[in-house]
C-alpha cells in the first residue's frame, strides 16, 4: 500500500478535531470523512472539505476508509469498534476502551478471533517523555523499584461544571483523569494489583469526588501512593509539567511522579536521576543527572503508529485488552474510594 491512507473519523468533537489536524500534518495519510449524527458536526466537516455521515455505519458503506479514528463518547467506543471489526477495517478507538470491564472484554474477545487491529488511543504511550522514562526504568538504573510517589494536581475553572454530569458521580477526576495516569504508572512501574482511595468533595460540594488520595500496590512489590485532584492550585499534573499540550500553562521545572528504586529515583517529566556512584546510604552523596529526550507530539506519532498498524506492518501499541487493564485499576479505585475497602484487581 504505497498510496496514502483513507481515514475517517466518527465524533467531530474535541479530540475529533485534534486527530484531524493530525492528519493535515501527515503526509502518509488523508481525512476521507466524518461521522457524526448533530448539526454541531457540520462546520468541522465543511472546514475539513470532506462529507459528513449520520452515522459510523453509514459511513463504512459509503466511504469504505482504510481505517476509523472512533472519537465518540465512551458509551460508544464498544459498539463503534465491534462495526469496524466486522466490516474489516482497522480502528483507533478512544479511551476508556469501554464504560465497563465486562464491556471491554467483549471487545477483545472480538479483536481477538479476527484479523482487525485495533489499536487504544493511550496516546501517551506515544509521548518520547514516558518512552525515555520507561526505558530508563528498564534498564535497571534506579535497580529495583521500591517508592512510586505520584500526583495529578490541578484547577479546572469553574465554567467547566457547568454542564451538569461533571457534577455528578462518574464525572469526577478518576474516570475521566485518573485513567490516563494509571496508565502510565503501568506503562513505568508494571501491573497494579490492589488499591485503597479516600475521596473527597470538600473543596467544591459536588455530588462528585474533586480530590482522591490513593495507595497503589504493584505486582512487583512496590508501593504507590497518588494525589489527584482537579481543585488544587498546583501544577503537579503531566499536562502541566510535560508541556506536551500547548493548551495548558507550562511548568518545565516541575515534576509529577517520583520513581525510586534501592539504587537511584527517576524524577517525571524532568527526566532528573539522583543515584549513588557506590553503596546506596543517605550518609552519601547522590550524583545528579538527566535523561536525553527530543520532546514529540504524542498525538501525531499516535497517528504515525495508527498509519502502520493499518498497514499491518506493526502491531498495535496499547491492544483493548491492555486498556482494558487500565480501566479495571481505574474502576478498582472509583470502588475503593466508594466502599472504604481495598480492592483486588484479578489478573
Ligand atoms: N486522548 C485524550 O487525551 C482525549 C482527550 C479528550 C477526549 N478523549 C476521549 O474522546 C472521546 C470524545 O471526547 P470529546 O472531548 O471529543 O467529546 P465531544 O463531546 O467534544 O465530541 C464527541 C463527538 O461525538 C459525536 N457523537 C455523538 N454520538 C455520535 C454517534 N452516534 N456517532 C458519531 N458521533 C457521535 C458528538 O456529536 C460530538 O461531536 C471521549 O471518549 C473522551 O474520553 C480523549
Amino acid at each position: 500500500m504505497d498510496r496514502k491512507l483513507r481515514l475517517a473519523i466518527a465524533g467531530a468533537g474535541l479530540i475529533g478535531r485534534a486527530h484531524w489536524m493530525r492528519m493535515v500534518a501527515n503526509s502518509a495519510c488523508e481525512l476521507i470523512g466524518f461521522a457524526d449524527p448533530f448539526p454541531s458536526a457540520t462546520a468541522l466537516a465543511a472546514e475539513a472539505g470532506v462529507p459528513l455521515y449520520p452515522d459510523l455505519e453509514a459511513l463504512l458503506a459509503a466511504a469504505r476508509p482504510d481505517g476509523v479514528v472512533l472519537a465518540t463518547p465512551n458509551a460508544l467506543h464498544v459498539p463503534g469498534a465491534l462495526a469496524c471489526v466486522a466490516a474489516g477495517v482497522p480502528a483507533l478507538v478512544e479511551k476508556p476502551v469501554a464504560d465497563s470491564v465486562a464491556e471491554a472484554e467483549r471487545l477483545a474477545a472480538a479483536v481477538e478471533a479476527s484479523n482487525v487491529p485495533v489499536l487504544v488511543g493511550h496516546h501517551r504511550r506515544h509521548s518520547a517523555v514516558l518512552e525515555a522514562a520507561r526505558e530508563t526504568i528498564a534498564g535497571g538504573r534506579l535497580g529495583k523499584l521500591v517508592a512510586v510517589t505520584a500526583s495529578a494536581t490541578f484547577h479546572k475553572p469553574d465554567d467547566y461544571f457547568e454542564t451538569a454530569w461533571r457534577r455528578q458521580k462518574g464525572g469526577g477526576p478518576i474516570l475521566i483523569n485518573l485513567v490516563h495516569e494509571i496508565d502510565n504508572l503501568r506503562a513505568l512501574v508494571g501491573e497494579i494489583v490492589e488499591v485503597q482511595a479516600f475521596a473527597s468533595h470538600a473543596a467544591r460540594g459536588f455530588e462528585v469526588e474533586d480530590t482522591v488520595a490513593i495507595n497503589l500496590r504493584f505486582a512487583n512489590g512496590a508501593l504507590g501512593t497518588f494525589m489527584l485532584s482537579d481543585a488544587a492550585a498546583s501544577p503537579r499534573s503531566w499536562e502541566q509539567t510535560s508541556g506536551e499540550n500547548k493548551a495548558y500553562d507550562h511548568h518545565a521545572d516541575q515534576d509529577c511522579y517520583i520513581i525510586a528504586g534501592a539504587h537511584g529515583s527517576l524524577q517525571v517529566p524532568t527526566l532528573r536521576v539522583l543515584e549513588y556512584a557506590g553503596a546506596a546510604s543517605w550518609f552519601s552523596p547522590m550524583v545528579r543527572s538527566r535523561v536525553d529526550m527530543q520532546e514529540t507530539d504524542p498525538l501525531a506519532r499516535q497517528l504515525a503508529h495508527f498509519c502502520a498498524v493499518v498497514r499491518r506492518e506493526v502491531p498495535p501499541r496499547v491492544t483493548v485488552r491492555d486498556a482494558m487493564r487500565t480501566l479495571a485499576v481505574t474502576l478498582a479505585v472509583a470502588e475503593a474510594a466508594h466502599t472504604g475497602l481495598r480492592v483486588a484487581i484479578p489478573s
